[in-house]
């Protein structure tokens, strides 16, 4: 029996807009991933997937990215800086994280912007509200009640597009796009 190839318009790929640290920042913040996995279990993020989403947009047909990777000017907020400072897990789904305790509001902007930028565009976006966190273990065992910490300072400068791909061994993170923010200074 011969299948039929798929049509082209159906291939897709799975991806999601974030925030993308730097490797020394990213490992800064891995320090903290493993206070937690101490405590919690689980299996700690590799230092190259640390990131923070902005927009998670699933399987989306691969004849649309020509369009994701062109975002309208008016979505750029001005950089902005953010300090780590709380360090949580989520029972409900096994996550451990680290977030910022106050929201800074070049984050809320950037994020309500890009999210109703891609609903007009016709994305489905999904409906529960934006916690801004990064992921740091998965599949914890345990409750940790809430710390604050000392911050680890962000300076962000630009967010991407991302593609991801699942595998046996855990989900792989591509940066496939930048876009550069104005100077916030
Ligand atoms: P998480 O880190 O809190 O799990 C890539 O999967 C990124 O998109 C992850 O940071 C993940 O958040 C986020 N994400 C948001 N909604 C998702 C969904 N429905 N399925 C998978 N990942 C999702």
């Amino acid at each position: 029996m011969t299948s039929n190839p798929l049509p082209t318009d159906a291939r897709r790929v799975r991806l999601y807009f974030a925030l993308w640290p730097e490797r020394h920042l990213a490992e800064a913040l891995l320090v903290h991933g493993e206070t937690l996995q101490r405590a919690i279990g689980g299996r700690l993020t590799r230092v190259e997937s640390i990131h923070l989403t902005l927009a998670f947009l699933g399987a989306v047909p691969e004849t649309r990215l020509d369009v994701l990777c062109d975002p309208p000017g008016s979505i750029a907020v001005p950089g902005f800086v953010m300090d780590f400072d709380r360090l949580g897990a989520w029972p409900h789904n096994g996550i451990g994280w680290i977030a910022p305790g106050a929201d800074p509001s070049g984050l809320a902007q950037l994020q309500s912007r890009l999210s109703a930028w891609l609903a007009s565009a016709g994305f489905e976006l999904e409906a529960r509200p934006f916690a801004p966190h990064v992921t740091l273990v998965r599949k914890a065992r345990n409750r940790f009640e809430t710390q604050v910490i000392e911050p680890v300072r962000w300076p962000v400068a630009d967010f991407c597009l991302v593609r991801s791909t699942l595998s046996s061994a855990g989900s792989r993170y591509e940066v496939i796009a930048r876009f550069k923010l104005p100077d916030g200074t």
